[in-house]
């Protein structure tokens, strides 16, 4: 498959859709790009300061993945879709699960349906479901040998998790039913700037800051395999050109840390001592560890990651958290919520 020419983006104005953005226009510069996104509390247009002036070929659309009509007319104008859009935080999806399966399963429904109507006009558009590894559910910590590969089960244990499931099965379904050309990559944890301070990265970094301690969960002793967000992103634009429709492709970094461990090298990284950290309950349902074998992508699209090794990058992603409170504090206050209005008088 050439170069896309035209790539409609979901949720381009979340933390991985951002640099999504910003990775595609410089690595693809005739590239045009289209960011629908519903702005969210999630979405910050902040994120995205400079890109519309920087380059012509991108255009910011406000608007809903459950928008039929909507969708149907962008989806019309592009060759490639790259599905980010979604509810993405755990702990939300355990308070009210309900958005998750509004966004996550009927928006990628109404996108599947819009690509499928474009395959019988003749135009057919790729399509990237961008999942995530926590459809798999957990592996038990005494086993190190063990990861996630694209034939394990899937077994979802937080609503989150759930809603993600569903969709990749419906586009799975999609495949098989219609003959899109579907493919669906299921990456760990990613880190970097723009994410969203409730993760648990940029919300110990910025609480340090702030002088408040860090709620660390439980025992500390889950495990998350940790990928620097540009990396994820040059894995999905390998996907999107040189996928092979109806395969799934795991994502990872190849980089576990138990969340104690994590949470001491933040701390070496601020200066600060193990007074700062506040146990707290533990999550319900807790997946203990994820671990990812991405060998799949390694040897049919030659992707590894290359950006993720630590403590070097996570001290980088430390360091923009730190010298960006502007950013941060904006988001923490509310105050981005009023960006979209100064920039686009909405
Ligand atoms: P995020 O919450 O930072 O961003 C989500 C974006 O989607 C926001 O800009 C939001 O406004 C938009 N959005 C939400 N509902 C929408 C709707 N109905 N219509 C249009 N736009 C809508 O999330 P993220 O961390 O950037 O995650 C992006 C994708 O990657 C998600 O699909 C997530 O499941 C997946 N993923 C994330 C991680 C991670 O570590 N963050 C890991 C693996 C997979
Ligand atoms: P999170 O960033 O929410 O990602 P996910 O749940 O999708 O893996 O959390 C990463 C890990 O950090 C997870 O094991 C839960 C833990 N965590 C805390 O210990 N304290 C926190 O305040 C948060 C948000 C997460």
């Amino acid at each position: 498959m050439p170069e896309p020419g035209h790539i409609l983006l979901t949720g381009g104005a979340g933390f991985i859709g951002a640099n999504f953005v910003r990775y595609v226009l410089a690595e693809r510069p005739g590239v045009r790009l289209t960011n629908l996104d519903a702005l969210t509390y999630s979405g910050n247009l902040e994120n995205l300061a400079g890109v519309a002036e920087a380059h012509a070929g991108y255009r910011f659309v406000r608007g809903d993945v459950t928008d039929a009509e909507l969708v149907g007319r962008l989806v019309a104008e592009a060759d490639v879709v790259v599905h980010m859009a979604a509810e993405s935080h755990v702990d939300r999806s355990i308070l009210d699960s309900r958005p998750f399966i509004v966004t996550n399963v009927l928006g990628t429904q109404t996108l599947l349906d819009a690509v499928r109507r474009r395959q019988r006009e003749g135009a057919p558009v790729r399509f990237v479901h961008v999942s995530t590894d926590e459809v798999y559910g957990s592996l038990p910590l005494d086993d190190p040998e063990e990861r996630f590969t694209e034939e394990t089960p899937l077994a979802p244990n937080s609503p989150y998790a759930a809603s993600k499931a569903a969709a990749d099965l419906l586009v799975r379904a999609y495949h098989h039913t219609f003959g899109l050309e579907a493919m669906i990559t299921r990456c760990s944890n990613n880190f970097g700037p723009y994410q969203f301070p409730e993760k648990v990265i940029p919300l110990f970094v910025t609480n340090l800051v702030e002088g408040a301690q860090v709620p660390l969960y439980g025992d500390g002793l889950n495990v998350r395999d940790w990928l620097h967000v540009l990396d994820h992103c040059e894995a999905v634009l390998a996907v999107a050109e040189r996928g092979r429709a109806g395969e799934v492709y795991n994502i990872g970094g190849n980089n576990e840390r138990s969340n104690l461990e994590l949470t001491r090298t933040i701390l070496e990284l601020m200066g600060q001592g193990p007074e700062m950290i506040r146990r707290v309950p533990d999550r319900p349902g807790h997946d203990r560890r994820y671990a990812i074998d991405a060998g799949k992508i390694a040897r049919e699209l030659g992707w590894r990651p290359t950006r993720s090794a630590w403590p070097g990058a996570l001290a980088e992603t430390v360091a923009w958290y730190r010298d960006n409170p502007g950013w941060w504090k904006r988001v923490k206050s509310g105050e981005y919520r009023e960006y979209y209005k100064r920039q686009y008088g909405g």
